[in-house]
């Protein structure tokens, strides 16, 4: 097969040929099998790629955040004050120093507290606002929880007496052991 017998070499083939086409329409160009074959094999090889980056970033991101939902949490006991320093009805705020686990490292995080004499138990409340979160604080003058964000108010048993909060402060498990007063966090 030479140049001069009209022919291209054989790394110059062309790649279309055109078919005969029926009667009064234009013939059209038509890739060879082997090109199309080659052409399927690679449009396969990047939708395969492209599936298992898709599943690799699925399993990474569902894992985070599924994952901790699943992972059971641990509770502690911290002592938390003593009875002696507690009035009856009294809010007392004790902010708790709680570890916890955070991959290789442990994170301590500040938790604060009511807690509320009654009698011969001591209620403990969680601060944080059921509205919206914020932190709310005693007023002593005015004896309720209040909380500065959006104005709602508690009393001294979490119950809501004012303002947006859904419902009453969080209470936690509390128990006294030799005059002292334990949390559970
Ligand atoms: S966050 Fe407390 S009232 Fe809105």
């Amino acid at each position: 097969m030479t140049l001069e017998d009209g022919h291209l070499p054989y790394n110059r083939l062309k790649v279309t040929e055109r078919f005969p086409a029926r009667a009064g329409e234009a013939a059209l160009p038509r890739e060879q099998p082997c090109m199309e074959g080659r052409r399927r094999f690679f449009v396969r090889i990047i939708q395969s790629v492209h599936a298992l980056m898709g599943a690799t970033l699925a399993f990474v991101v569902g894992g985070a955040v599924v994952a901790p939902s699943f992972t059971r949490r641990q509770s502690t006991w911290l002592t938390a004050s003593d009875v002696g320093s507690l009035e009856e009805g009294v809010p007392k705020a004790v902010t708790l120093r709680v570890a916890r686990a955070d991959g290789a490292t442990e994170v301590i995080d500040r938790r604060t507290v009511y807690l509320v004499k009654d009698g011969a138990s001591v209620r403990a409340l969680d601060s944080t606002c059921t509205h919206l979160g914020c932190r709310t604080r005693y007023n002593a003058d005015s004896k309720r929880i209040e909380c500065p964000c959006h104005g709602g108010m508690y009393d001294a048993t979490g119950k809501v007496i004012g303002g947006p909060p859904p419902s009453p402060l969080q209470t936690l498990h509390a128990r006294i052991e030799d005059d002292r007063v334990l949390v559970e966090v």
